[in-house]
Formats: C-alpha cells, structure tokens, sequence
C-alpha cells in the first residue's frame, strides 16, 4: 500500500468515505482514523497498528450534535463535562447506541467520546460526514506520535494516508473519565487534570485497581509508551564523565545534561509533556540504551507525565 502524504483535508477525508484509514493531528497526539460505522474500515486500524483486539478506540466528532449517533444516553454528569471541556483533551466513556459496531469498542457496551480542539481535525472530522474512530497513530506498544513523521515512521505503507500538520500541542494523549455510573471515575490521566475535573463534578474519583471501570478499560493494562531504551526515572547518577549511550530529559539545569550524550533541558513542564514523546523516538534512533527522567510534581498535566513516564520504565 502507497500512504499518500497530504496537507488537504478534503483529499484525506476521502479515503475515510471510502473504506481507508487515515492519521491526523489533533491537539494531544496523531489518530489513525476511520469510519466508526464501518466495520471492515475499523478491522484495518487494528491490523495497521497491530493492536490487541481487546482495546477500545475513541470516536472523534467535529460537533455536539454527533453524540447522539454514538451514545444511547448522556447522563448528567457528561453534560456538565461537556459544557467545561468540549472541545478539548478529554474523552468521555458513555453508552453506546446501537448503530456503534462491536469490534469499535472491543465489544463493550460503552464508548469513548472525544471533540478535539485543534481546529484541522474538526475540519477533517466534519469533512468525513461521520464521527472517526481513531486510537493513536503509532505500531501497538510505541511511544505516540506527535510529528507526522513519527506516524510515516512507523506505518508507512500500512495505512493510506497522512493528514501533514504541525507538531501536536500537549504531546500527551487524552484525559479518559468514565461517566457511566453515578459517580465520574478518570481512567486515564490527561492534560484535563482531576483537580479540573473536581471543579465542576467534585466527587468525581481516580480509577482503583479492581474497579469494574478500570477493568473495563484494556488499553491501561497494556504496556505502553515505551521507547527501546530503558527508561530511569529520578535517581540521576551523576559522574565526571560522560555516559556513553545514555539520555536526560527533565527540568533541571545543565550540569546534569553535560553528562548525557544526549539531552533535552525543558523550560516548563508543559514544554517536558510536549517533547517526551519525541524525545523517546530520537533516543531509539540514536540507538541510546538508558534514558533518565526527572521526576515533576503531579500538578496539572504533571501528573499524566509521571503516570506516561511510569508506564514507559515499567519492564
Ligand atoms: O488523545 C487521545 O486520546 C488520542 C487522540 C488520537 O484522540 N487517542 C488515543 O487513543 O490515545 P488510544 O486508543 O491510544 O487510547 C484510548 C484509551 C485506551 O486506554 C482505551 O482502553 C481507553 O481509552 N478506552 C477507549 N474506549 C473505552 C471504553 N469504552 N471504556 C473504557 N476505556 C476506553
Ligand atoms: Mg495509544
């Protein structure tokens, strides 16, 4: 398969109307969309990335109104979320209707639902006339892409086409929160922290290990976000020498970075979030084998950092 590189939406909306399966920029990661209506178009994303057949995707719409194609009911608490974060970073796991196939949500009875901010994958969105499942754009068990050049690194000739667009905002992938019991529960942490969630539904709560919701969410217990390298995080072991085939990211000055044959000295932790995932694919490119990570404080998206940087040293 040729993947068609392209900056025109209405050209990569057009592989979605017929059956194919595209990646496009949104403000967290790249997505590797398709039709959610479309059972075989949906089949191929899992073979593209080759993702676990267990693992849900997200559907991605361009405005309010698509909700009501994809769920069977909004319940309060989703309509508060709504009005405080659509559209953004935040994906709300609702139940779904029945025109929803199974194999778009691994066969569960709910579905996750996003609207992204970022003003060209609405314009893609709404160019395709359907909402557009997509998980993130990268082979199963690889950091995300947030580069369009990080997608054709890993799919190229695997998908159809590449929506071009510049670097994503976050870096990191989407707030996840469930909204269908009585109570919201995060499943995943995200650039919408709890603390903002808290401010408009206050008991809504983190996800426990044995929680039916947690349960239900596969992609938390798949390994994730994980570059070649193994990934240290805090504890620098600091030397007069120079480590050889090591890497820093974090916060800290540049007497720490010296001793790295390859560093990257953020200005913010923003800045920390938006890079790690780029920073993660140059280390493997570089064939690097240790890469150290400064431990943040899990304030805003601070805490979806260190839970990323948890996953990526999990062995
Ligand atoms: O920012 C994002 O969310 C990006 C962009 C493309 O929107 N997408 C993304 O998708 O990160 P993915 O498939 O890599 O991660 C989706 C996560 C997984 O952990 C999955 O298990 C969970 O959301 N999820 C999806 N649908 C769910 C559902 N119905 N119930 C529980 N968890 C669900
Ligand atoms: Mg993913």
């Amino acid at each position: 398969m040729n993947t068609l590189l392209t900056q025109d939406v209405e050209k990569a909306a057009e592989f979605i109307r017929c059956g194919g399966v595209v990646a496009f920029p949104t403000e967290t990661v790249f997505g590797l969309g398709a039709d959610v209506f479309d059972a075989d178009a949906v089949a191929k994303i899992f073979e593209a990335k080759r993702r676990p057949g267990d693992n849900p995707l997200i559907a991605h719409i361009a405005d309010i109104g698509q909700i009501g194609e994809l769920a069977s009911e909004i319940p309060e608490t989703a309509v508060r979320f709504i009005g405080s974060f659509f559209p953004g970073p935040l994906t709300l796991v609702l139940s779904r209707s029945e025109r929803v196939p199974d194999i778009a949500t691994a066969g569960l009875d709910t579905i996750g639902v996003r609207m992204p901010k970022f003003d060209l994958a609405r314009r893609f969105i709404e160019a395709c006339g359907v909402p557009v499942v997509a998980p993130s754009a990268n082979l199963s068990g690889r950091p995300s892409p947030t580069t369009w050049q990080a997608v054709l690194e890993d799919l190229d000739g695997r998908i159809d086409c590449i929506l071009q667009g510049e670097p994503t905002e976050i870096g990191l992938e989407s707030t996840v929160v469930d909204c269908t019991g009585y109570i919201p529960v995060l499943l995943r942490q995200g650039a919408v922290s709890l603390a903002e969630l808290r401010a408009v539904i206050p008991e809504t709560r983190e996800s426990e290990p044995d929680d039916i919701a947690t349960v239900r969410s596969p992609g938390l217990r798949h390994k994730h976000y994980s570059p070649k390298a193994d990934v240290i995080i805090g504890d620098l072991i600091i030397t007069a020498d120079r480590q050889p085939g090591s890497a820093y990211i974090g916060l800290d000055n540049k007497r720490e970075a010296e001793h790295f044959s390859h560093a990257k000295v953020c200005g913010s932790v923003e800045e920390y979030a938006h890079s790690l995932f780029e920073f993660f694919r140059e280390c493997d490119r570089l064939g690097i084998h240790t890469i150290y990570c400064e431990e943040v404080d899990p304030d805003g998206i601070g805490a979806a950092l260190m839970d990323r940087l948890r996953r990526a040293a999990q062995k």
